[in-house]
């Protein structure tokens, strides 16, 4: 595959602010007059949006953790499939909120499901794309919680010590990928981490 364009995604535990990011990187980059491009995981194209609504519905919280896995990776694969890779192969800079680190993280760290089985299924998933830089947003467990909006899904639903294991998930991939995964700590206003992330994104330009 001759994937011209780059791939920057954004990471991080509830209440990170890593939307909020996406959304000025896409406005600095279109003040550049860059091809660029926002999307969101799960969701970005219809199939994917419907399979968010299943994944997050507060009603099915019978899901297996299988399914879970499963459904998340769907939702990639047909995104991926329909947009993110023409967008690469036609030169554009996609950014994307969430990607498979968020099912290493949440569903391999947080619930426990193997992580080489999902390193595989993501092989499946995504066809050997990987991120040209991974953003990740970290913040306490208990700050990021607090800043989510009082109607939570079925993920934001679960347990601090829950959503603490997400987190040491991330912080561990971070140590591990050093070069692709830049740490960025959210302790200040988000003009202030918006300085910070563009720094890295001017690094990869
Ligand atoms: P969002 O709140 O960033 O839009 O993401 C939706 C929720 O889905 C969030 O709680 C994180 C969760 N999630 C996973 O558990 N695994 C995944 O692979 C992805 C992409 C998201």
């Amino acid at each position: 595959m001759d994937l011209k364009g780059k791939l920057i995604t954004f990471e991080g535990s509830e209440g990170s602010g890593k939307s909020t990011q996406a959304a000025l990187v896409l406005e600095y980059l279109k003040e550049k007059k860059l091809p660029a491009m926002l999307l969101r995981e799960p969701g970005g194209v219809k199939i994917s949006e419907a399979i968010r609504n299943i994944l997050l519905d507060v009603d099915n919280a019978g899901m297996g953790d299988e399914c879970e896995t499963l459904l998340y990776m769907a939702a990639r694969a047909q995104l991926v499939k329909e947009v993110l890779i023409p967008a690469l192969e036609t030169g554009k800079i996609v950014l994307c909120d969430r990607f498979l680190d968020s099912t290493i993280a949440y569903q391999g760290y947080g619930n426990g499901v193997d992580i080489a089985t999902i390193k595989q299924m993501g092989k499946f998933a995504v066809k050997g794309v990987i991120p040209d830089l991974t953003l990740l947003f970290d913040l306490e467990t208990q700050k990021g919680l607090s800043r989510t909006n009082a109607h939570k899904d079925r993920i934001e639903l679960r347990s601090l010590e829950y959503h603490n294991h997400v987190r040491q998930g991330y912080l561990a991939l971070a140590k591990q990928e050093p070069g692709r995964i830049k740490l960025i700590r959210v302790d200040a206003p988000k003009e202030i981490i918006f300085e910070r992330v563009k720094t890295c994104i001017d690094g990869i330009l």
